[in-house]
């Protein structure tokens, strides 16, 4: 057993898509004033898949430089946190154990709740730590935000992975023992086994994010937790910008302090500095979130950071981790910066054709066109079976 080890983050890094779709081609085929997106929502523009891009491109893109300054030894789980799974039963951490080479002696799981579940894998990895500290595990946690065409949630689309790697004595972030839980049946958001994108009611959704805000938190501080002003900073989950800012509104006045907009600014200002250009990325979005923490703030060492996960559905923890001494020197703000600055502008007709593109189900075989600048690609579909191979 650990005893008092400090359990963590000790690497994170991100990776999105080949495309983006600005909010000006939306707002122009919309009829939609821009200034809604840009301001009423909080967001720039939206990442977008290629062809040959799915949850496995991305998640094994960003873990490849985790597994390449680490090595893969102590890796024995690959948790991999998703909503937009690509098979009803075979984890998608497989195709990324494979695209990695990561050792045969170890075991892969999917897990599922919303965008909750990249912390569910982060709790779990923490506890298979805590068991042996020489052990690391490596979380991924990537999705691809589809909503259909001309709805409300269509704005809210985008695409993203999150790889971290768990373990003791970490470099980044040190994850505190405390956390706040929160469990209620609502139906603001799903997506049926039949259905390639979501379904959501947009107000009911937001007011049930709220709804669990402060539910997580009541479990946090009745467990101990720290108390409000402690925090330097929070992360959000961030199906856009906005919400953020709404739900740390809600927690100043739930907790009794004024909800000064400069405040809310400050404690979150520097975590929407990647989601504002990649869009909702379910699960990976709050871990985008820190990783433009950790990559825009001025030094946090020794500082907390308060954490809101949320899923719909729904489910919702809040918990705390510590910023480790040294942590600037491992940072990967200049690939994290380059991922998204390197994606290639598509107008709507483009973006468009891509989000009405599938696979035929007829257990044929299909190629997929070579589009993705990225490091791995999805090859094609043949015999009902997804290949993957790096590029
Ligand atoms: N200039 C500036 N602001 C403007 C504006 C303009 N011209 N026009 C509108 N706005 C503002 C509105 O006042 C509103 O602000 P407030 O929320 O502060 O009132 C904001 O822009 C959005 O306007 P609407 O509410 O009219 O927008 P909408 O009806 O198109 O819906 C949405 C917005 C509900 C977020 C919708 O995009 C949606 O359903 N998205 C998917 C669901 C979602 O993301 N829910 C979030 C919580 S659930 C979750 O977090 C899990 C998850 O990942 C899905």
């Amino acid at each position: 057993m650990s005893g008092n080890l400090p359990i963590g983050i000790h690497d994170l890094s991100l990776a999105t898509t080949q495309y983006v779709l600005m909010y000006e081609a939306l707002a122009a085929q919309n009829g939609t004033s821009v200034a809604k997106y840009h301001w009423g929502i909080g967001q720039r523009s939206m990442s977008v898949p290629a062809a040959d891009e799915d949850i496995v491109t991305m998640a094994a893109q960003a873990a490849a430089p985790v597994v390449a300054r680490h090595g893969a030894d102590r890796i024995r789980t690959v948790v991999f946190a998703t909503e937009t799974s690509v098979d009803q039963s075979k984890a998608a951490g497989i195709y990324v154990h494979s695209l990695l080479g990561l050792p045969s002696a170890a075991r892969v799981v999917e897990l599922k709740q919303a965008c909750y579940s990249g912390t569910a894998a982060l709790q779990f990895a923490i506890g298979l730590v805590h068991r042996d500290p020489s052990q690391q595990v490596l979380v991924i946690a990537s999705d691809v935000s589809r909503y259909e065409l001309g709805t409300a949630g269509e704005a809210t689309q985008g695409a993203a992975a999150v790889a971290m790697l768990v373990g003791a004595d970490p470099a980044l972030v040190r994850i505190e023992e405390q956390s706040g839980m929160f469990t209620a049946d609502i139906m603001d958001f799903w997506r049926p086994n039949y259905l390639t994108t979501a379904l959501v009611d947009g107000r009911e959704s937001i007011s049930a994010y709220l709804q669990a805000v402060e539910g997580a938190w009541k479990d946090y501080t009745e467990r101990g937790g720290r108390a409000l002003d402690e925090f330097s900073a929070f992360c959000y989950h961030q199906p856009f910008t906005k919400m953020a800012y709404k739900a740390h509104r809600q927690l100043l006045q739930h907790c009794g302090h004024a909800a000064a907009e400069a405040e809310i600014t400050r404690a979150i200002g520097h975590t929407t500095a990647y989601n504002a250009e990649i869009g909702n990325s379910y699960t990976a979005s709050m871990y985008v979130g820190l990783a433009a923490l950790l990559d825009h703030a001025d030094d946090l060492t020794g500082q907390a950071i308060g954490f809101l996960s949320y899923g719909s559905g729904s489910v919702a923890e809040f918990f705390a981790g510590t910023v480790v001494p040294g942590y600037r020197a491992q940072l990967r703000s200049e690939a994290h910066r380059e991922a998204i600055g390197r994606r290639k502008e598509i107008d709507y007709a483009k973006y468009r054709e891509l989000h009405e593109w599938s696979f035929p189900a007829d257990g044929g075989e299909h190629p997929v066109p070579r589009e993705t600048a990225g490091p791995y690609r999805l090859a094609g579909l043949f015999g009902h079976k997804r290949v993957y191979a790096a590029r």
